[in-house]
């Protein structure tokens, strides 16, 4: 079921190159400009109906937002996203206001679509990122305290890796994923 450890060489590098550190070396800045295009990468992603339904709470080493962030992690990633340049808070919008109206059936699959498109360009910049959702989501949702409507998903630790991609690093085949689980044939 599970493919070789090391993606091949015939995908594009920066997607063959990514992986999530679990250390990043804290002397490593993450620029004004360096953030504005990571957002800026985020920002030209496609979503359903162009709807757009992200928004990103940021904060880097020494800036208050960074304050506001560090005491909602969790121990299991406060261990490496810390030391990060830069932690980013996903936010969706999901619902219309405070109403049960859904604004995008997509929101979620949205964001994440956008998340991804700041993983690569951190990539081409020769930063990493590692996604996680090792925080306290109600204890940040009461610190950020989102419009109506909208809600955290995820957070995003971008930085300069200091380690190399964790041993035995596996993926479902594409054999897998073409038929199992899914198709009712076997
Ligand atoms: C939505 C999401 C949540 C994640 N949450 C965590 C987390 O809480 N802690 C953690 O160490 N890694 C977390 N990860 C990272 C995954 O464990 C990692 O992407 C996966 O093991 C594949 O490894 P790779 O990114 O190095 O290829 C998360 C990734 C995603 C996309």
């Amino acid at each position: 079921m599970h493919d070789r450890q090391e993606p091949p060489s015939g995908i594009h590098p920066l997607l063959s190159g990514r992986f999530s550190p679990y250390r990043f070396d804290p002397s490593a800045v993450v620029d004004d400009h360096a953030l504005g295009l990571l957002l800026e990468a985020a920002r030209w992603a496609p979503s359903a109906g162009n709807s757009q339904p992200w928004g990103f709470f940021t904060g880097r080493p020494g800036e208050p937002e960074h304050d506001r962030i560090l005491p909602h992690l969790a121990p299991s990633s406060a261990r490496w996203a810390t030391d990060a340049g830069l932690l980013v808070v996903a936010l969706t919008r999901r619902h219309v206001d405070d109403s049960q109206l859904l604004y995008s059936e997509f929101a979620d699959y949205d964001l994440g679509q956008a998340v991804a498109h700041l993983t690569v360009q951190a990539q081409a910049m020769g930063l990493a990122a590692h996604q996680f959702r090792a925080f306290d989501m109600e204890g940040l949702t009461k610190e950020l305290d989102p419009n109506p409507g909208w809600a955290i998903v995820s957070m995003v630790a971008v930085g300069k890796a200091a380690d190399a991609p964790a041993e035995g690093r596996t993926r479902h085949s594409v054999a897998h994923l073409r038929s199992a689980p899914w198709s009712r044939v076997e």
